[in-house]
């Protein structure tokens, strides 16, 4: 699991500490850590907490998947964490198509058969381009039919996400996933306030 460096000291989710308006979406990771439900759509306004708790509850998975004595390695390997902030993808396709990069497919068809917990972060209503749409279904959809889950954090309602040509992927998504609606105020903002 890749992040941003201005994440790289998120705790993982067992040792954070929740700020007022993410008590529900803290709850509701700790049950998809633990296997108790199966996606799990943060939507909440810029600057709540979507992607702080998003990696908590990714480098939570990872922990608990590393070194068994039973199993050895393979445990972290059937925990694979893979954490794609959306934005950041379709620039990266953007780029990969006009350099003519043709790896791209063959990346996005391995990450779907190998992650074991996908974490979409910031799924927005930027209308999606054909090819971004159909990579970004060949990934989920294969983790949906492994049964897999899926973490999506955003601050548009899934209606406008449909309407940029997701809808195949909210699809296949919303049929077994909890929605969060976060309430807390800008934690960025109130940081810079404060000092
Ligand atoms: N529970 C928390 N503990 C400590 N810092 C937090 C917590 N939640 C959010 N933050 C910090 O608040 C800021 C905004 O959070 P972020 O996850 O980036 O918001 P969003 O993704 O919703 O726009 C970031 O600097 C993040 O690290
Ligand atoms: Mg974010």
């Amino acid at each position: 699991m890749k992040v941003d460096k201005r994440y790289e000291k998120t705790l993982p989710l067992g040792e954070l500490e929740a700020k007022p308006g993410q008590e529900a979406a803290v709850a509701a990771l700790h049950e998809w850590v633990e296997d108790k439900c199966a996606n799990v759509v943060l939507l909440g306004s810029v600057g709540c907490g979507k992607t702080h708790l998003a990696i908590a509850a990714g480098k939570e998975v990872a922990l608990a998947g590393f070194y068994t004595e039973e199993e050895g390695w393979l445990a972290s390997q059937r925990r694979h964490v893979c954490f794609v902030n959306v934005p950041s993808l379709l620039a990266d396709l953007r780029a990969a198509i006009s350099r003519g990069n043709e790896d791209t497919a063959d990346r996005f068809a391995h990450l779907s058969k190998t992650c074991t917990r996908l974490i979409l972060d910031d799924l927005g209503a930027e209308r999606l381009t054909e090819y971004a749409a159909e990579m970004l279904y060949v990934l989920v959809d294969g983790v949906y039919r492994r049964e897999a889950s899926v973490l999506v954090t955003t601050n548009v309602p899934l209606k406008d996400i449909v309407e940029s040509g997701a809808g195949r992927i909210i699809s296949r998504l919303i049929e077994r996933a909890t929605l969060v609606k976060m309430t807390g105020s800008d934690l960025r903002l109130e940081t810079f306030t404060r000092k």
